[in-house]
């Protein structure tokens, strides 16, 4: 079912990067804040310096400050040992806020790094993912990368130099004490990493759970009209019920485990600590140890144990950055499906003939949907493409405005293919209306205005007037400053038509490009929208995809297409008089509308 397909965590790949190889990546986002994170590290080091002071100076306390009865000394190692604590606080402070302020930055570099790559990729790409998965993938991932190679770089390094500075202390003071946490730490170490490892499913699992039950949510939220006109209301919320059950015990489960392995880990601690103090009785009852050694090894023995478990922990997360590692950067490896040519021509000043040449092209290569299209159009001719659903027809404007290239064929303006054009160029000649419309979650006016500058207000004005949103918005109470909401859902579907044929001709497009929706509209509307459309075509280049017969009659040539085949081409006259396929399709539609 679709809602265990929700594995927007798919984090732990099997094939997930070495650390090294993560880093190697990474580096070259971090590279320009490089002084701030070596900055940040190197006060990390000195908190932990200072910390590894304190043991040291509780030694010196205890065995040296205190039995001599100097009150002076006792004052000395009292505010030594204060001082270290408040300094490594203020300098532990500025570390993590260094880390914070590159790491941001860095992640910024790359979420837009990402988002204009798949910009580039362009639509065959974005088309294979649901928005979810590139939303997170832009969002999560970047965040998640930077901040485990940042904070796990910074752990691993002040767990690193806690463990070397505690063990260098310890031998320098004593080295019995050195041999015995030498000879117990590979236990702690291996014993720790196999607990993790195997606990690592588990949370794997865990996040897949939660996973599903967001995917539920969020896709029962959007069809909840759906889910009420067909009384699934109750069927949802058992399908909710039932997986939110299944994760609270697994959670729960989890987190007893979870429970139960730090305990026993704080316990093994306090073990150690016994046995050492046991044997250490009888070194200072022999006279080798003094008791202030013994305080100072209990005090490291914590020092060291918990950087340990925090390092085996950090595993899991390197192998989490790991996946995230590599989504991000298979994704920027990506080469763009469409390719920009290096040596662009120039676009022409005025386009004379657009062209089809023997295209075709295939969504899957191996399913053909647009099968040896050929057709020549002339400077403000219009052309209409009428057929059965599912024949192609939106696929030609696709290809024309080079969303994709065609498998084979050619697409020729003036004669020259559009390959060889600056896409941005090519496009910018181009006004589409879309079949599924889209507007923005913006004002009336940026929609109109497709967020473009350099359209004048006057051409705008005239827009809204041929198009008449002024009497079918304008009089209701919304203005060119009011804000749609997303997809323009808080407009009515012809409200809607009406302000995307406006937008088409607010921008003015040389060639413009029309994917009619087919739903009908009460004829009034029907009425403003077919004077706009008629408008927008009079005397400019148009590609009409039409199931209004009065659009399609005011073109210059009609286009019958079906199953990816041109299989009539001709004048509304010509066709009717040769009675084929157009012609079926206006008789049935006549019969319809009797
Ligand atoms: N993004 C896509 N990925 C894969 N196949 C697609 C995609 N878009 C369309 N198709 C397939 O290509 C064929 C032609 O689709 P197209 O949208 O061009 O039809 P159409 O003539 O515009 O139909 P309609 O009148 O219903 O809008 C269909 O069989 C469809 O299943
Ligand atoms: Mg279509």
């Amino acid at each position: 079912m679709w809602w265990n397909e929700y594995d927007s965590f798919e984090d732990e790949s099997s094939h997930a990067p070495s650390p090294g190889s993560i880093f190697k990546k990474v580096y070259p986002f971090i590279r320009p804040y490089r002084t701030i994170f070596i900055g940040s590290f190197f006060l990390s080091l000195t908190a932990v310096f200072l910390v590894l002071l304190q043991p040291r100076i509780l030694m010196f306390l205890v065995d040296m400050a205190i039995p001599s009865g100097v009150y002076k000394q006792v004052r000395f190692g009292a505010f030594l040992y204060l001082g270290t604590m408040v300094l490594s606080a203020i300098v532990g402070f500025f570390s993590s806020w260094l880390l914070q302020l590159a790491g941001v930055r860095a992640i910024s570099d790359i979420k837009t790094k990402l988002f204009n790559h798949l910009l580039t990729l362009g639509l065959p790409y974005l088309e294979k993912f649901p928005v979810g998965k590139l939303v997170s993938r832009i969002e999560s991932d970047s965040q998640r990368l930077i901040s485990l190679t940042s904070t796990m770089m910074q752990r691993v390094l002040m767990a690193g130099g806690m463990l070397a500075g505690a063990m260098v202390m310890l031998l320098l003071v004593d080295y019995r004490l050195f041999l015995i946490v030498a000879a117990i730490l590979p236990v702690v170490i291996v014993g720790t990493y196999f607990l993790f490892k195997y606990l690592r499913p588990y949370f794997r699992e865990e996040r897949a759970r939660y996973a599903t039950i967001s995917g539920i949510v969020a896709e029962f939220l959007k069809s909840v009209s759906i889910l009420q006109i067909f009384n699934r209301k109750n069927w949802a919320m058992k399908r909710l019920e039932d997986e939110n059950n299944s994760y609270r015990f697994f959670a729960a489960k989890i987190a007893y485990v979870e429970y139960g392995i730090f305990r026993g880990l704080a316990f093994m601690e306090v073990l150690v600590t016994i046995a050492v103090l046991l044997l250490g009785s009888g070194w200072i009852k022999a006279g080798t140890m003094t008791i202030g050694t013994l305080i100072l090894f209990s005090q490291y023995i914590a020092q060291i144990y918990w950087p340990i478990i925090m390092l085996s922990e950090q595993l899991g997360e390197i192998q989490r950055a790991g996946g995230a590692a590599d989504r991000i950067f298979s994704t920027l490896a990506m080469e763009p499906v469409l390719k920009e040519t290096d040596t662009p021509q120039p676009f022409p000043e005025n386009i004379e003939t657009i062209e089809f040449r023997n295209v075709s092209y295939g969504y899957i290569p191996e399913k053909p949907v647009l099968k040896n299209i050929s057709f020549k159009v002339r400077s403000g001719e219009s052309v209409a493409i009428v057929g059965p659903t599912g024949g192609g027809k939106t696929t030609i404007l696709g290809l024309l405005c080079r969303f994709r290239d065609p498998d084979s064929g050619q697409i020729l303006i003036n004669g020259t293919d559009i390959r060889s054009f600056e896409l941005h160029t090519l496009r910018k000649n181009f006004g589409l209306v879309l079949q599924d419309l889209y507007l923005f979650p913006a004002t009336v006016k940026e929609n109109l205005m497709a967020f473009r500058e350099d359209v004048p207000d006057e051409q705008m004005e005239n827009a809204i007037r041929i198009s008449s949103i002024d009497t079918v918005l304008f009089n209701r109470g919304l203005s060119l400053k009011d804000k749609l909401s997303e997809g323009g859902k808080d407009l009515s579907y012809g409200q809607r038509q009406l302000l995307a044929v406006a937008r088409a001709l607010t921008v003015n497009p040389s060639v413009l490009m029309l994917d009619e929706a087919t739903s009908s509209v009460d004829p009034g509307t029907e009425q403003k929208i077919q004077h706009a459309i008629n408008t927008l075509i009079k005397g400019r280049t148009s590609f009409i995809v039409a199931h209004r017969l009065s659009t399609i009659r005011h073109s210059n040539m009609i286009m019958f297409i079906r199953d990816g085949e041109i299989l009539e081409q001709g004048t509304h006259d010509a066709l009717m008089i040769s009675q084929g396929f157009y012609h079926d399709l206006i008789m049935r539609q006549r019969e319809g509308s009797e």
